[in-house]
């Protein structure tokens, strides 16, 4: 089993996109018993993948082709004995008031994951899922 944590990034998303790709997300995920997260907060995409090997690296090809987002930086992929997150969890953080969460997360007023590190960021999606 693999853990696959990246970023991305996605300037402008409607409501209703941001919306599709995490309903579509979790119908397929949901049926390949891939769990994790996906978050959309402050302009960006940080998504942790948990599951099967060749499932995971099948999934995270097809997301690094999708042109509804850019910038896509893995942060880690290890080799994993027992998942982080239960099941599949995902969240609209500037939808769902999370914001008091990722303002921790922000170095002067700017929430930019790109520069944190794999252990902040399982934090961050850690305390996230707490309140889903
Ligand atoms: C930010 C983001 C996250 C995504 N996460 C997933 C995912 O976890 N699982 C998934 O199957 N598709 C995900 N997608 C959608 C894929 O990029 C792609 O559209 C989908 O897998 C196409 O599947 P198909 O080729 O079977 O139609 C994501 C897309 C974006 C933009």
């Amino acid at each position: 089993m693999i853990q696959l944590i990246y970023v991305s990034q996605h300037k402008s998303l409607s409501f209703q996109e941001a919306q599709q790709i995490l309903n579509n997300s979790f119908a397929k995920n949901k049926t390949l018993d891939m769990g994790g997260v996906l978050i959309y907060a402050e302009g960006h995409f940080i998504q942790c993948l948990e599951g099967d090997d060749t499932l995971i690296e099948e999934t995270f090809k097809k997301i690094k082709k999708d042109t509804r987002h850019e910038n896509i930086v893995e942060i880690a992929k290890d080799k994993i004995e027992q998942r982080s997150f239960d099941g599949w969890n995902m969240s609209l953080v500037n939808e769902r008031g999370f914001n008091s969460i990722v303002k921790k997360y922000c170095d002067n007023e700017t929430f930019n994951p790109y520069f944190m590190s794999k252990e902040t960021i399982l934090t961050l999606l850690q305390e996230i899922t707490k309140v889903m």
